[in-house]
């Protein structure tokens, strides 16, 4: 089902039109430069940007589809969690636009959204838009895809293809573009990170050694349960994900989340905003056992705290007279190092354990946090210890995007879940487990 999917519930306005899990078109405009005077995310300045942005967005990738009202089969949009101003500017466009084509239109969980990002897929890996040749340039040899135009097929079309029996995870090639990856029943940790993203689209991972490489278009649904990790700056919880719409909440930041830690740390050490890649670069250069940082809640179940971390933080900048250090100082970058560490240390730690406590079939690792390199690595080898896959998305699928609230809502108004009504309210809390 083509859908038109809007988000708006933080400080990125964005807009995709999507077919199931093939992303046809996407646009994302972030706040990012608005907010950093600030330190942070202002609400106001939140929602007058993303109504200013909004209408421009939905029709650009419209256009950018080739798709015009009448090929959508429905309308997304993020109703929660997020900002009550943000959410309500895409809500209030979706109803609008819903009222105004007689289009059917479906409230998304943005939480949820972003454990579904690893399975997406670029329309130009999948097949060329009315070109009907095979995916696009990164058609392994031999693939043995069935040939398909975009906008064709089915969310279940997207998924059927030639793999070979065995599960998700027979293919890895080396699409740029493509998801999510590393180690699966082989054992065998594919390349992950930023820079390798070496995996097949839509993250079916794993196994890859064999060289047995198939069209990314053409991979099989992973095998559920997954156990997942959603990290971003307003949300850090630990989910077992029956399928794509079922959800079951083992843990969550008691706290700040994951990315919070990440931003008010920089911001500590007065490195910027957003501080979740500034400290990953600093960390790069910085040793990770310069400073004793212990890992909070690590025996404590499937919940996180993060706050500790940050207190650590700002007592080692002050008691090591940092202040005033110039940027890229080598206790600033170990001092990033350290924080890093210990972060990803718990992350990494208590996914796997959700994994072999729930006997989970693979990992997910999700949100803007999920970019961190450090954090993605040690993801891949906890999973790869394992003998279970782990699929991530590509870093601009980690962070807020449109393209996984249209794949969560296609799922959604093929079966009818949640339609958003006139009168539905966004939500700026929202249990997974609520229907939706
Ligand atoms: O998912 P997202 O874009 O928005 C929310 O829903 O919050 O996540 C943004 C968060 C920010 O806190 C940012 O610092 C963090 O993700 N982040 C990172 C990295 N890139 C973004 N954290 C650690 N390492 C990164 N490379
Ligand atoms: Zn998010």
């Amino acid at each position: 089902m083509i859908v038109l999917a809007l988000e708006s519930s933080c400080d990125e306005t964005a807009a995709a039109v999507t077919d199931g899990r093939v992303v046809l078109a996407e646009a994302v405009r972030s706040q990012v430069d608005l907010h950093r005077l600030y330190g942070g995310v202002v609400p106001e300045i939140a929602s007058r940007a993303h109504l200013e942005a909004v209408d421009a967005l939905a029709s650009e990738v419209l256009r950018g589809a080739g798709v015009t009202l009448g090929r959508l089969g429905g309308i997304a949009v993020t109703q929660g969690p997020g900002l009550m101003g943000a959410l309500l500017v895409a809500m209030g466009f979706a109803k609008g636009l819903a009222l105004a084509s007689g289009l059917p239109a479906t409230g998304v969980n943005h939480v949820k959204a972003h454990a579904l990002a690893p399975f997406l897929v670029e329309a130009a890996l999948y097949a060329r838009p009315g070109a009907g040749v095979t995916a696009g340039g990164t058609e392994p040899e031999g693939g043995a895809g069935t040939e398909r135009e975009a906008g064709a097929g089915t969310e279940r079309e997207a998924w059927a293809g030639t793999e070979p029996e065995g599960g998700a995870g027979a293919a890895a090639g080396t699409a740029p573009e493509a998801g999510a990856v590393s180690g699966g029943r082989s054992g065998t940790a594919g390349g992950d990170g930023p820079e390798a993203r070496a995996a097949s689209a839509g993250g079916a991972s794993s196994g890859a050694s064999s060289g047995a490489r198939s069209r990314p278009g053409a991979l099989r649904p992973p095998r559920f349960p997954l156990a997942a990790l959603v990290a971003s700056g307003g949300h850090t919880s630990l989910f077992l994900m029956e399928d794509f719409l079922t959800f079951r909440t083992l843990g969550r930041t008691l706290d700040d989340a994951a990315g919070e830690a990440f931003d008010k740390s920089a911001k500590l050490m007065g490195l910027g905003y957003p501080g979740g890649a500034v400290i990953e670069r600093m960390a790069e250069r910085g040793d990770p056992s310069a400073y004793r940082i212990s890992r909070p809640m690590m025996k404590g179940g499937f919940d996180f705290s993060f706050s500790g971390l940050k207190t650590r933080v700002a007592d080692l900048y002050r008691a090591h007279g940092m202040d005033g250090l110039p940027d890229g100082a080598k206790e600033l970058c170990d001092l990033a190092a350290s924080f890093q560490a210990a972060a990803v240390d718990v992350m990494s730690a208590k996914l796997a354990s959700a994994v072999s406590s729930t006997g989970a079939e693979g990992a997910v690792l999700a949100g803007g946090v999920a970019a961190n390199g450090a954090l993605r690595r040690a993801a891949s080898e906890a999973c790869a210890g394992l003998g279970v896959p782990l699929y991530v998305p590509k870093p601009s699928w980690c962070a807020d995007n449109a393209a996984m609230i249209g794949f969560l809502g296609s799922l959604q108004l093929e079966r009818g879940i949640n339609p958003l009504a006139l009168s539905a309210e966004a939500k700026t809390r929202w249990n997974v487990e609520c229907p939706a």
